[in-house]
């Protein structure tokens, strides 16, 4: 371990207590550092009042510290105005409320496109905007190595796409599409590009005026913040336009028997008591990734990379899934191994303290397009180490053998 490694693995009270322990599931989730902890614990220790209602200090205190988390959330991803920072519960919400909302405005006929990369979450909430609709839902195949091309995603679009959602990195294949480009070309047709961020914004610096979406979309808990803590990015002309996507308490102006006028944005979009513990500790964790810096995370991710498909590529029987080359791959490796199971493929690495997802990753069709039903995903955060990596190698080449093969 560099002092790099253990000065950043001791700020991860679990990461601390576990040495033995290789966690490769970074994609599913984050671990979190003790400043996000102490973050939510003080929330409750020091401002707990539901905020927004009350006119007691406690309570403005919690509202200030519920306001100041979006703030920061706000420069995080350079957005114009807070109003367009909407919290929600994880990238699964807000995409839901995109296409829950927005999608209420498409008529018959309208087409929305999506890409064969899609997680669930950005597919599944499209399928029911079309079919309410009476829309027509449009895929963009990729390559055998997963990149999506310019000229298949023109041949997508026609005057009727209505919505392009598309996801800035696979949490399959680790590709990057290029956002800027796509959203431009969306924008050529006249349609609203929605991105699906969870896998990018924990790992590159995301800049949503450069890029240019209409919409992004991301979760605060693989990014070393908490669970149930989540975000819309929206532009506001876009915001202001589409109704409420839950109702109840907070989210209105004025209620008469029969009907109701909303509150300003966003809080026409957060109906209920907040979550605001999460969103403080989202706050710290995006804290917490300034004082590393972005230029830090990515360089150790790029290494990390690099000494993983390198490792794997050189394990007899098995098949990396994706890109051809290292950087590709954004710190996201899947594999599959002649004979074995994936979830056999991970309980040995389990066995040997190595943790892994393996499935379908919640992207059955992307599953089906590859030719595979399930595969072993390891993937990695900047408070990995290469001696991690080369645990998993070693767990790796063993598998086979372990299941009963000669070799
Ligand atoms: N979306 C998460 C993953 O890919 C849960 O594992």
């Amino acid at each position: 371990m560099t002092a790099q490694d253990t000065a950043i693995r001791s700020d991860f009270p679990l990461l601390a207590a576990n040495p033995a322990l290789a966690y490769l599931d970074s994609a599913a989730t984050a671990q979190k550092p003790a400043c996000v902890l102490d973050a939510v614990r003080g929330f409750y220790e020091r401002d707990n009042a539901n905020p927004l209602r009350g006119l007691y200090d406690l309570s403005v205190r919690a509202t200030d510290a519920y306001e100041n988390a979006r703030e920061t959330v706000r420069s995080f991803i350079n957005a114009e105005s807070a109003e367009e920072i909407v919290f929600t519960r994880n990238a699964t919400e807000s995409l839901n409320l995109v296409a829950g909302s927005f999608g209420s405005l498409l008529t018959p006929g309208d087409e929305i496109v999506v890409t064969i990369l899609e997680h669930h979450s950005n597919l599944l909430p499209w399928q029911q905007a079309a079919r309410r609709a009476g829309a027509c839902l449009r895929f963009v195949e990729c390559t055998p190595e997963g990149e999506i091309t310019e000229a298949a995603f023109r041949a997508a679009l026609c005057d009727r796409t209505r919505i392009v959602a598309m996801t800035h990195i696979s949490n399959v294949l680790g590709v990057k599409n290029d956002i800027r480009r796509f959203a431009a070309i969306a924008h050529e047709y006249g349609a609203v590009f929605v991105c699906d961020g969870a896998q990018s914004v924990p790992h590159i610096p995301v800049d949503v005026r450069v890029l240019d979406v209409d919409f992004l979309a991301f979760s605060g808990h693989k990014m070393c913040g908490p669970m149930g803590i989540g975000v819309l990015y929206g532009k506001k002309a876009l915001l202001r336009k589409m109704p409420p996507f839950l109702f109840g308490g907070e989210m209105i102006e004025y209620v008469t028997r029969k009907d109701a006028t909303w509150a300003e944005l966003p809080h026409k979009f957060e109906a209920g008591t907040v979550n605001a513990a999460g969103a403080v500790g989202l706050a710290a964790a995006i804290g917490y990734y300034r004082r590393i810096g972005f230029d830090t995370i990515v360089e150790r991710e790029r290494r990390l990379s690099e000494a993983a498909f390198a490792l794997l590529r050189d394990i007899p029987r098995l098949r990396l899934l994706g890109p051809a080359d290292a950087a590709s791959h954004h710190g996201i490796f899947t594999f599959t191994v002649d004979g074995v199971h994936p979830h056999d493929i991970a309980a040995i690495l389990d066995s040997d303290g190595v943790c892994v997802r393996a499935g379908h990753h919640c992207a059955q069709p992307l599953m089906e397009h590859l030719g595979v039903t399930s595969t072993a995903r390891a993937s990695l955060a900047f408070y990995n180490t290469e001696d991690e990596l080369i645990r998993l190698a070693e767990s790796l080449r063993h598998v086979r053998e372990r299941m009963g093969y000669r070799q």
